[in-house]
């Protein structure tokens, strides 16, 4: 049980580098002006998926916290981080619902989208550093 929240926030972490890469040929095609395909459908799809999976991982890591530990917060920067990310799936998943069900020529807020979700990125690859520091203190260690 211990091992489900690392795996399934480092699965889903690969699966948003995907998605990022299908939003990439989006970005090339509508800032850099390359002929690309862009998988529409697949892009929200996917998205959607990846965000609920994360919020659900945000989730199920507090659960485990409040097991191990009887309380949370204690992991600190893998606690705050976290808290972050669950802030910023909602602009990322409002904004791209609202892109996805009113389709406009926009330029300004698919970048503002894109930008955030490059961020949650990000901050998913240093919650992997930082969790899996937790697994070597907690899980394996002791
Ligand atoms: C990890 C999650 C996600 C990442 C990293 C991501 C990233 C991106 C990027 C980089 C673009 C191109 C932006 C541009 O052209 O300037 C894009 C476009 C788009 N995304 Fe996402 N996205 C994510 C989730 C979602 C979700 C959940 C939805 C829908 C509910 C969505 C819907 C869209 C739509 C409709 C566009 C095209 C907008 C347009 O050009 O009019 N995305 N996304
Ligand atoms: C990507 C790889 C990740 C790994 C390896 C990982 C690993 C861990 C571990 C080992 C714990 C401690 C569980 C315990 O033994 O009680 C934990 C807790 C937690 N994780 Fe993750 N995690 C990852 C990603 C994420 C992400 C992406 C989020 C947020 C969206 C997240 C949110 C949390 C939260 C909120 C806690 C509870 C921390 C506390 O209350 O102090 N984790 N994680």
């Amino acid at each position: 049980m211990l091992w489900f929240h690392p795996l399934l926030q480092a699965l889903t972490t690969l699966g948003a580098l995907y998605v990022l890469f299908l939003g990439a040929h989006r970005f090339a095609a509508a800032h850099l002006g390359i002929k690309t395909v862009f998988a529409w459908k697949r892009h929200v799809f996917l998205g959607m998926g990846v965000l609920l999976l994360w919020l659900a991982g945000f989730t199920g890591g507090s659960v485990m916290a409040a097991n191990t530990w009887g309380t949370e917060f204690v992991s600190g920067a893998h606690y705050w981080v976290g808290l972050a990310m669950a802030t910023l799936i909602p602009v990322v998943f409002g904004t791209g619902l609202r892109m996805d069900m009113n389709k406009a020529r926009r330029s300004r807020l698919p970048l503002f989208h894109g930008a955030l979700g490059v961020a949650l990125i990000a901050l998913a690859l240093t919650q992997a550093v930082t969790g899996i520091a937790l697994i070597r203190t907690w899980i394996v260690g002791g």
